[in-house]
């Protein structure tokens, strides 16, 4: 089991309103499985998934990831546990924009300690998988939306993540960029990768073996409306997760 979460609750607390982002959340990951996520805007999947890539703590209930449980860890252990486990696609890429190409994908591998010929052989590796050896010495700003999400994703990919967590991955980009983002998921997943993916897109959702759809904090597992291919088209305009996206 890679990841088992039980009864978790996330409450935030600003100024007398009390906001319950994630509500007796339990989800079950295997090893090697690859998950989407979908539902409304502000029903708790970033919340959920910087809690899964233990960026976030939580309130109340239990989370364990590959048998360590994790609400029993301190700040450094947790901080120790995700370089050696978790690479973390973000939203909005969060490159850093003084370092070039390569050195912000090498940045996961300085907090490993791994030594500069392994980083570099490493990190030529990972930009050639996504298309981007040629702009090494380029910084962020000059590459486009489409590049910049690639190059976040060599980020996530350099240090073998056994878990790979993707916030709207393909957020930013157009349909064609989104299928190559979608193939090089795929690739990684079948390289042995566990990967939780947030999208809004129904069509990439689709095409992932299992989804799960966060409604108000709450969980509600729609792998049931998977795999049967002779309800399959039609159940699609049924399935809640596109209600409201
Ligand atoms: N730092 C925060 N402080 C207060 N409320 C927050 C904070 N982060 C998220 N929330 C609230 O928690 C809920 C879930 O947010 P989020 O997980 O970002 O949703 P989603 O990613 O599904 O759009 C929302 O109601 C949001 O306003
Ligand atoms: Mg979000």
């Amino acid at each position: 089991m890679m990841l088992k979460m039980h009864d978790i609750n996330k409450v935030y607390q600003t100024d007398s309103v009390q906001t319950y982002a994630l509500r007796d959340f339990s989800l079950e990951v295997n090893e090697g499985e690859f998950i989407a996520v979908t539902g409304p805007s502000g029903s708790g999947k970033t919340t959920f998934l910087n809690m899964a890539g233990l960026l976030e703590t939580f309130t109340s209930g239990q989370y364990t990831l590959d048998g360590i449980d994790v609400g029993e860890l301190s700040d450094n252990q947790r901080a120790d546990l995700r370089n050696q486990k978790i690479g973390f696609i973000f939203q909005g890429f969060n490159l850093i924009p003084d370092l070039n190409i390569f050195e912000n994908v090498e940045v996961p591998l300085r907090y490993r300690g791994v030594s500069s010929k392994e980083r570099k052989r490493s990190v030529e590796a990972c930009l050639e998988q996504v298309g981007l050896a040629s702009r090494a010495k380029h910084l962020p700003q000059q590459l486009s939306g489409g590049q910049q999400q690639r190059v976040a994703i060599a980020r996530a990919l350099v240090g073998k993540p056994r878990f790979l967590l993707a916030d709207e991955p393909t957020g930013n980009l157009d349909s064609l960029m989104a299928r190559q983002v979608m193939e090089l998921l795929e690739e990684i997943n079948r390289n042995g990768s566990t990967i939780v993916m947030v999208t809004h897109d129904p069509d990439l959702a689709r095409r992932v073996p299992r989804n799960i759809q966060v409604v108000d904090g709450q969980l509600a597992d729609l792998t049931l409306y998977q795999g049967q291919p002779e309800i399959d088209s039609s159940c699609v305009v049924e399935r809640p997760s596109e209600v409201g996206l």
